[in-house]
């Protein structure tokens, strides 16, 4: 697509934001900007809202149905996105992405199995790990001509030292970058060299911004379809995470079998809200409004690359290929390990703080990009009058 005359999809208004019962705008009081966990504050797409609005009104609350369109809606949204071929007897469903993530890894591993983690990453990855009975192996992110990537070499290291799963994130939170279709390729022959599998967390994927080359891990090459595992979901582009539905996507038919013989419980915790919205988010009616929400994100990666520039120039900041999050090194301020704390303390801007992610993550921050450029704007503001002071 091209975002050229595409205009950017308009954040709502403080006043209704905070009419909102979701954690973004419950956890903190009023007079605190939250810039902190992963909601947006947009208008829902029109055709999702439409589609719960009739369910409320019906009444229609109870349990999700054998097949309530999900796997289909997912098929053509892939094809269509991603010119993904999925079959659609290789796809199941559950209540959100990390659900699917711990249920695979129960599945492939054994108790007290390593499985390798690549911080800084998202928080919840470290517990699914040890949720599913494995121990975090960390092998972090490395710098290659100053872009994130992978250490191959360290997961080959970990893998042949008998780690028995790589837990992927595809595109990456939080430097929302995106891992090279090369990178990925060697991943899968590292794994499938080791007999390791690669579960990979692609629930970002629909925000990667155009001209990015991204790549669904089980399309990088023949082996990643045989050892590869994705998982992903409408709730984080489309802002339906309380809504819980998630897909478990596999390419071929030894893990599509593993995939089948979860437990039905595994499927029945899908919400039937979120199946429903998941529905309407991936038919082609929201691709419009996806693509002026891309535009919106767009704005802002570069807002605050202006803005840092010229209100936190100790900052240190990569602009993110991919989803409304934004990583940032504020070693330089000499705030300590967490300035995060700092921030919300002395100038009321709720950012994630960055050890959450890992020990690489000690100085940085996360920020969400996902609000008016106003709010944003008011954010860095705010942060840098510590400064000043
Ligand atoms: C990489 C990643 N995976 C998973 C999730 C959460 O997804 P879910 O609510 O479907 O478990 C998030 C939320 O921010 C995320 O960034």
């Amino acid at each position: 697509m091209t975002t050229a005359r595409i205009a950017p999809l308009q954040a709502l208004p403080l006043d209704q934001l905070r009419r909102r019962s979701s954690t973004k705008w419950r956890a903190y009081p009023d007079d605190v900007l939250p810039l902190f966990v992963a909601e947006t504050d947009f208008p829902l797409a029109a055709p999702i809202t439409a589609r719960l609005r009739d369910a409320v009104e019906l009444g229609d609350t109870g349990y999700t149905p054998p097949d309530p369109g999900i796997r289909d809606a997912f098929v053509a949204y892939a094809q269509r996105r991603f010119g993904w071929t999925v079959q659609p007897s290789r796809v199941r469903w559950t209540c959100d992405v990390m659900m699917g993530v711990v249920e695979i890894l129960r599945a492939v591993i054994a108790p007290g199995d390593r499985v390798v983690v690549t911080p800084p990453v998202y928080p919840p990855f470290f517990d699914c790990v040890e949720e599913a009975g494995g121990v975090n192996e960390r092998v972090p992110l490395i710098d290659v001509d100053g872009a994130w990537s992978l250490d191959l070499e360290g997961i080959d290291a970990a893998l042949a030292g008998g780690a028995r799963a790589v837990l992927l994130c595809n595109p990456h939170n939080p430097t929302g970058s995106v891992h090279s279709r090369r990178a990925l390729v060697r991943l899968a022959e590292i794994a499938a060299a080791h007999g390791a599998v690669v579960v990979s967390d692609e629930i970002h994927a629909p925000l990667v911004q155009p001209g990015i080359d991204y790549t669904p891990f089980l399309t990088a090459s023949p082996l990643a379809a045989e050892v590869g595992y994705a998982v992903t979901s409408a709730s984080k582009a489309y802002n339906l995470a309380g809504l819980k539905c998630a897909v478990m996507v596999t390419g071929s038919e030894k893990t599509a079998a593993v995939i089948r013989a979860l437990p039905d419980e595994v499927e029945w915790r899908t919400g039937l809200f979120g199946a429903m919205a998941g529905v309407a988010a991936w038919d082609p009616a929201s691709d419009e409004w996806l693509d002026a929400l891309l535009v919106a994100i767009d704005e802002n990666r570069h807002l605050l690359r202006r803005l840092l520039e010229e209100h936190l120039p100790q900052s240190r900041y990569r602009v993110p290929e991919a989803g409304f999050l934004a990583w940032v090194d504020l070693r330089d301020l000499g705030w300590g390990d967490d300035p995060a704390g700092r921030i919300l303390r002395e100038a009321r801007v709720a950012l994630n703080h960055g050890s959450t992610f890992g020990t690489e993550g000690r100085g940085h921050v996360r920020f969400n990009l996902g609000c008016s450029p106003e709010v944003l704007t008011e954010a860095v503001h705010r942060i840098a009058s510590l400064v000043r002071r």
